[in-house]
């Protein structure tokens, strides 16, 4: 089929002292090509198009949203529009950049249809999702402005928060940290009948947040990485924006009844970490991680989650009195050397850095706060048992240990095993088979954490060892969840982690990597292959 390559627009522009503002070109529109868009098919199941439960079709698109107060600000977003499936497969937002809520069963076949509009290639991940390789939305299977490419998948996962964004790689290095920031991700539920037969608080008692920062200018530009020096230091140590966004709004007051409630929350900032805590100190009660419930709930002083990280959090407030109000807030912590506050006050000091000085990694903020309005005290109690069905990976004595040194590329960034990313190039020690359980330990050697996440399965974290080199990292190690199901792990400066993962149903090739956007769009990224 004809294509005719639309030019690209320019997509950075540099404005003299306050850095790069991302300028978006809304205006951009599938004018450029004549004839048909060229489509291309990744159904994998081998169902006929009426077979499918669920059909939708997925924009990544430039829009103009209001954010802050004044000039709505340019963004790239997903868009949804349902074809066939329940009504509440789709859940816009309107009012906030990020893409539609998709709400899937277990079980559901589904086929959706990805429209690029954006001015560059786009590829869409399912973070987290069991996925055949090539409906992964890896950077090798990339989406040309003005094209569509169809997946077509089985919901294989069982039921937790699950989430979509981009994963577009460019000769320059990656556009994952990029066109995430500018607004291309969204949240994505799995629902089961494990999960809905415990009657967890759901509808308006669910209430689920996006953790972002991101930086502005005057007239409310997004602002991403600098060109300059202070740029550098920004790729190594991930971007920091000097405002918190929830679910793409400054933080607001949630009005609610005295009941229990579930929260459920993703960290979908570019690099980072929040120490989720009570504003009245009170235990936070977590009752799952990224692939879904935990075995029992577990009481933690706070609880740390690190970029693409879910946390489910349950709180109580059937016994508070109208009027009384708790915040949901990111606890202080010591964030090393990098730490923005530390790098704009002390090293970089003199050299022009905008706002970050405001918000640095490891700063107290508020993120939602919480009004009771009405004590109809609703108590419903807590199940002492939440998740039966998956069992932990048996690992024994024999599982083959595979180890990955995290370690520092003078000024080129960080790399895996010495390896930087090189496409789908895939080494000796990234090959493994079908079918098998091994061990992966990540061997942090950096002054960095990095919270690395490996494509098309949930793992579990059989073992930490904190090295004692915590190189000025402090006050974080209570609040790592371990226990359950995970696909991102955060691996702190000097640890070592162990993995066990089973490379199960799917071969072909993913990825692994850390999931610090910027770590990641600059090397820190690596191709494995499952081979049958
Ligand atoms: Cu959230 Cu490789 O991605
Ligand atoms: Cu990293």
């Amino acid at each position: 089929m004809s294509h005719k390559r639309v030019h690209r627009r320019t997509v950075l522009q540099a404005m003299a002292s306050t850095g790069f503002l991302l300028t978006l070109s809304p205006g951009f529109l599938l004018t450029g090509c004549d004839g048909g868009v060229r489509a291309t098919e990744l159904g994998t199941l081998d169902l006929d198009p009426e077979e499918y439960d669920v059909e939708l079709n997925l924009y990544a698109t430039p829009d103009s949203v209001p954010i802050l107060p004044g000039t709505p600000s340019e963004v790239w977003r997903y868009r949804a529009e349902l074809l066939k499936g329940p009504k509440n497969t789709v859940s816009e937002h309107p009012d906030s950049y990020l893409g539609p809520t998709i709400r899937l069963r277990r079980g559901q076949t589904v086929k959706i249809h990805i429209h690029n509009e954006l001015p560059e290639d786009t590829t869409v991940h399912w973070h987290g999702l069991h996925v055949p390789s090539d409906v992964d939305g890896q950077p090798r299977l990339p989406i040309r402005p003005g094209e569509t490419m169809t997946v077509g998948f089985e919901v294989l996962d069982r039921a937790g928060l699950f989430w979509y964004h981009s994963h577009a790689h460019g000769d320059q290095g990656g556009r994952v940290g990029f066109q995430s920031y500018a607004g291309l991700a969204g949240l994505l539920i799995i629902e089961d009948d494990e999960e809905l037969g415990l009657r967890l608080p759901a509808g308006k008692n669910e209430l689920l947040l996006v953790l972002q920062d991101r930086t502005f200018a005057g007239a409310n530009e997004l602002v991403y990485l600098d060109g300059g020096m202070v740029g550098m230091m920004e790729r190594m140590r991930g971007f920091l924006g000097d405002r918190i966004l929830v679910n793409g709004t400054p933080p607001t007051t949630r009005k609610i009844v005295a009941r229990p409630y579930r929260i459920r929350v993703l960290n979908g900032s570019n690099a980072r970490i929040y120490k989720l805590a009570w504003s009245d100190g009170r235990p936070v009660t977590v009752i799952g991680a990224d692939g879904g419930l935990l075995k029992k709930p577990e009481s933690k002083p706070y609880a740390v989650l690190a970029p693409a990280q879910r946390l489910d959090i349950w709180v109580d407030l059937s016994d508070s009195r109208p009027g009384s109000r708790l915040e949901l807030i990111s606890d202080s912590y010591e964030a090393g050397m990098m730490s923005g506050g530390m790098m704009n006050r002390g090293m970089m000091g003199g050299m022009g850095v905008r706002g970050n000085a405001t918000l640095p990694d490891g700063g107290r903020f508020t993120l939602m706060t919480l009004e009771v309005t009405e004590s109809n005290n609703i108590t419903e109690p807590l199940p002492t048992e939440l998740a039966r069905a998956r069992k932990k990976i048996p690992v024994t004595g024999s599982a083959p240990i595979r180890q990955f040194e995290l370690s520092q590329a003078m000024m080129r960034g960080f790399a895996i095993n010495g390896r930087r990313f090189a496409g789908t190039t895939v080494a000796d020690g990234e090959k493994v088979r079908l079918g098998d359980t091994e061990i992966w330990e990540f061997r942090n050697n950096t002054p960095m954490p990095h919270p690395m996440h490996v494509h098309g399965l949930q793992f579990n974290v059989i073992g930490r060892d904190t090295g004692g080199h915590s190189r000025g990292w402090n006050g974080l190690s209570q609040g790592l969840v371990d226990s359950g199901w995970h696909d991102t792990v955060l691996v702190m400066p000097g640890e070592t982690v162990q993995l066990a993962m089973t490379f199960e149903r799917f071969d072909g090739l993913y990825i692994y990597h850390c999931h610090n956007m910027e770590h990641e769009d600059n090397g820190m990224m690596r191709y494995f292959q499952v081979q049958s």
